[in-house]
């Protein structure tokens, strides 16, 4: 299951690239409210970080959503336009898929309604998990049913499970075979989080710094750099004239800021 980011800040979404780990970004309207940026200017600021960026249309008529979603699609190749899942979103959606814009077919409640963003070339279809848990029904065994019905039918639409709202979803939505899962950062940041890891990297490392305070050991060599291994950015440093100098004494307190 690839992991998508489900926000519009471009910070989040930055940190998350780092982090390597994320294939793309789903927006939503609210999201981009909450951003406080231009829609356009801000999907372009994320698509430049990666691929996968999905922008919803705001439009509710067909033929509005069919100009609008053309001209959310020229704003980057990385959108995927967005649309909701209404007979005009539909309608919509047939019209851009057929000229080959990739369409995610948003706020999906049902196997059916799944089905019918496939019959129209849908790329992505994204279920509401977390929307379905509020109102008492089970929104994993949702996702897991059009996973199913999906495979049974050959249909080749990506499932995206959506609101997604704790860890335990995306372990879930993984078991249940979804192609995607969506969630917000601090989600993601849960995703890392093991006792064992922590407790772990901290044995590990005092060991090590034990070991070498106990006047070098093995552990050193595999450590430090041979001079040969200075990396580019030492090297560019050690390369430069050194700073002029002020003409103060340079006190230890001064010397450690540094
Ligand atoms: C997905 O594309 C939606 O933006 C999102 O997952 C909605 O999540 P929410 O129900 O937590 O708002």
């Amino acid at each position: 299951m690839k992991l998508f980011l489900d926000t519009a800040e471009y910070e989040e979404v930055k940190t998350a690239v780092e982090w390597g780990v994320i294939d793309g970004v789903t927006t939503n309207p609210t999201l981009i409210a909450k951003a406080g940026q231009d829609h356009e200017t801000q999907v372009k600021k994320i698509c430049a970080l990666i691929g996968n960026v999905s922008a919803e249309c705001v439009s509710e008529k067909r033929d509005n959503m069919i100009v609008e979603g053309r001209r959310i699609a020229a704003w980057h190749k990385n959108v995927i336009v967005k649309v909701p899942l209404t007979p005009d979103g539909l309608g919509a959606a047939k019209i851009l898929a057929g000229e080959g814009i990739r369409i995610n077919v948003t706020l999906c409640f049902s196997v059916n309604q799944a089905l019918l963003a496939a019959a129209v070339g849908a790329y992505i279809i994204s279920p509401f998990a977390g929307r379905l848990d509020d109102i008492n029904e089970d929104g994993m065994r949702v996702v897991a049913d059009i996973v199913s019905a999906y495979r049974q039918q050959e249909i080749q639409t990506k499932v995206l499970a959506a609101s997604i709202r704790n860890p335990m979803h995306v372990t879930q939505a993984a078991l249940a075979g979804a192609d995607i899962g969506t969630m917000p950062f601090a989600v993601l940041r849960m995703l890392f989080n093991h006792p064992l890891t922590d407790a772990g990297q901290k044995r590990f490392l005092e060991d090590y710094r034990r070991a070498r305070a106990s006047g070098g050991s093995e552990a050193d060599d595999g450590a430090r750099a041979k001079p040969d291994e200075r990396s580019e950015y030492r090297k560019t440093q050690e390369a430069k004239p050194a700073a002029p100098t002020t003409g103060k004494p340079v006190t230890p307190e001064a010397a450690t800021k540094r």
